[in-house]
């Protein structure tokens, strides 16, 4: 079975093809983060233009990598939430129109979810049952519980701010660029690299000792902010990007293991573009004890349309064509 993902919930346009929902025929990604980089973060309307711009070329290119036309394509994933509405409509737009042109089914795609399964993507030792997984991204941070596909428990996640969103808002702070993560995690190792004994215990680990599955990132930013405006000890911004780094890896990893501990899963599952952050694959590789440890290469962590093809192939309840509509709330439903 050949799945054409498409996938356009925020900056990036991505469309992939998979093959029995783990093997990557093509999978291409335009991104405008350069664009916001130079705004500090993403301008919602500017980012759904670029989409405009860039899907067709991006999935032209995505079948012709594939060496393949449409006709052996067997379904159509698409991203319908969450995410920027008007970036979103691009790729739920494009999907019905190859939909009704070429005669295939859609899949509607939870964005959040489909993170989770790229852990099931060019891996033969596939994440078993039950899972559990933490979804760390720009926008959240979830900890769900799968019993198989399809049924899934949120058992706990941010009450403010996303860990990305953590990284992104206090690289600001230290004057990085956008995205933050990946700036924060440059600067954080060239500080480890000289002072791999630095305990790193300066910014508070909020909700660390609740009993319960919740992050709060929101005082990091705070704490991180204060330092900055007083910092009379010339705290170099190497040292304060190890410093956030390591609060939000530390509440993410005791907690994540706690819930371990709490649900016995069969496997963990790491997901979302914050795990591409290699200090948090480290933690965890370290931590997680007698039970499966995944985690996608870094490519797939971060926003792409193989997951979201993968997604598909695994949750397959497509609505079959013409009858596709897309209510307000951007759910798709339709019978045959
Ligand atoms: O999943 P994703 O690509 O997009 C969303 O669905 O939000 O995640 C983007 C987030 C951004 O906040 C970015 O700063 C963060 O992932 N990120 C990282 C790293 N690479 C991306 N955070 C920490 N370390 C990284 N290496
Ligand atoms: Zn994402």
């Amino acid at each position: 079975m050949k799945i054409l993902g498409i996938e356009t919930s925020c900056d990036e346009t991505a469309a992939a093809v998979i093959e029995n929902g783990t093997k990557i025929l093509s999978n291409i990604v335009a991104s405008s983060s350069e664009m916001h980089t130079k705004t500090g973060g993403i301008i919602p309307e500017q980012a759904a233009r670029q989409q405009v711009l860039s899907i067709i070329p991006v999935v032209e290119t995505a079948l012709s990598k594939a060496k393949l036309n449409s006709s052996k394509i067997d379904t159509i994933g698409v991203t319908v939430g969450p995410g920027l509405i008007g970036s979103l409509l691009v790729g739920i737009e494009t999907a019905k129109t190859l939909s009704l042109l070429w005669k295939k089914p859609i899949v509607p795609v939870n964005h959040l979810v489909a993170h989770i399964y790229a852990n099931w993507l060019e891996t033969e030792n596939k994440p078993k049952f039950p899972a559990l997984a933490l979804v760390v991204s720009g926008g959240h941070t979830d900890l769900v519980l799968m019993k198989e596909h399809g049924k899934l428990n949120w058992i706990g996640g941010t009450r403010d701010d996303a860990a990305g969103e953590a990284f992104d808002k206090t690289a600001r702070l230290l004057g990085l660029s956008y995205p933050g993560g990946p700036a924060i995690a440059a600067e954080a190792a060239r500080y480890r690299k000289q002072n791999s004994d630095d305990k790193l215990k300066m910014f508070p680990r909020p909700m660390i000792e609740k009993d319960n599955f919740d992050w709060s990132f929101s005082g990091l930013k705070t704490a991180v902010a204060r330092q900055i405006s007083s910092n009379e000890e010339q705290i170099s911004k190497e040292k304060l990007a190890a410093e956030i780094q390591e609060a939000i890896v530390d509440v993410l990893v005791k907690k994540s293991l706690r819930a371990v501990n709490k649900f016995k899963p069969k496997s963990f599952l790491l997901a979302g573009g914050v795990a591409a952050n290699k200090r948090l694959r480290e933690r965890f590789q370290l931590e997680i004890r007698n039970i499966d440890f995944c985690v996608p290469s870094p490519k797939l962590c971060t926003d792409n349309a193989a997951y979201i093809a993968c997604f598909a192939h695994y949750n397959h309840s497509p609505v079959p064509w013409p009858k596709v509509t897309v209510n307000p709330q951007l759910t798709i439903t339709g019978q045959a």
